[in-house]
């Protein structure tokens, strides 16, 4: 039988240990604060904003909202950074991707203090992930290690193929598990939309997580019987629904969940630990400030 991973309960559980870190804070006189920064009229962007700052306020973390019109000059968005860089009652910072056109994405990240940056997405922190020292881990592929961490899947040893090389999920991803860790020290492949056969790939695969963007990408036709599967993909497609469109991962979920070890599901898998994740992030980065 298929186990489906229930990723609410293990964010439920990550999320209930991070009281005791709040409350040493608390004595020590501090509220972490996390700013997000809303900088689209995308219906999805502003459904994740909203999500994260209900997450903040349900554990105590101080939700600090900002958003500015996406027609508005790049300097606004840079004037805005700066103001939270220098604010001390904000600890992390967050802008939410993708932005406008008109704004050089590189540039905005790299202009957010690093000590702040809760989506380790800033070049330094990118360079601590990469040599084994991180401050802060890109909060999708951490959730993911500890959704791996909590279901016993031994990482060790493993093949583990990553299909997609963003820099927010594949390639951080391909990092943490290459790493000489507990959760790491995995042989790791990264494929993407250039390589040259798939399936040989994934079919090889002890573990595959699918990160690529594409709805159903990877079906069971796929995959290997045992593999565990970690779908990141979150596409909405036009159905005939209320609100005229479903989710649907990167993974075809029916076919894959027939060969599948272990699977997560789209919503409810990946998901409640990105957010998860962040939260951990910004005690962390408010623990290091107090410091
Ligand atoms: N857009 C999609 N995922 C993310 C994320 O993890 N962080 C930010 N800032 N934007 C995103």
């Amino acid at each position: 039988m298929t186990r489906i991973i229930d990723g609410n309960e293990i964010a439920d559980r990550i999320t209930a240990d991070l009281e005791p870190c709040l409350e040493t804070l608390a004595d020590a006189g501090t509220t972490p604060g996390l700013a997000t920064v809303l900088m689209s009229d995308d219906g999805a962007s502003e459904t994740y904003v909203s999500m994260k700052r209900q997450a903040c306020n349900e554990l105590g973390i101080e939700s600090i909202h900002h958003e500015l019109d996406p027609d508005a000059p790049a300097d606004a968005l840079f004037d805005r950074i700066d103001e939270l860089n220098g604010d001390p009652a904000v600890h992390g910072i967050l802008v939410q991707l993708p932005l406008p056109d008109h704004v050089d994405r590189q540039a905005v990240l790299e202009r957010i203090d690093p000590r702040k940056d809760v989506d380790g997405f800033h070049p330094e922190n990118v360079g601590r992930l990469v040599t084994g020292t991180p401050r802060f881990k890109p909060c999708t592929p951490h959730g993911i290690q500890k959704l791996l961490e909590a279901e016993g899947v031994e990482t060790e040893g493993a093949d583990v193929v990553v299909v997609g090389r963003s820099n927010i999920v594949g390639k951080p991803m391909a990092n943490l598990l290459v790493q000489k860790s507990d959760t790491g020290n995995a042989t790791v492949t990264v494929c993407h939309s250039r390589t040259d056969d798939l399936a040989a790939k994934t079919r090889d695969a002890d573990v595959v997580v699918a990160a690529a963007g594409v709805p159903e990408l990877i079906d069971g036709s796929m995959l290997s019987p045992g593999t565990t599967v970690i779908d990141v993909g979150v596409n909405r497609v036009d159905a005939d629904t209320e609100k005229g469109y479903e989710l649907v991962g990167d993974v075809e979920f029916e076919s894959a969940a027939e060969k599948a070890d272990a699977i997560t599901p789209v919503p409810g898998g990946v998901g409640p630990l990105t957010i998860t994740m962040l939260l951990y992030n910004t005690i962390k980065a408010a623990s290091l400030q107090a410091d």
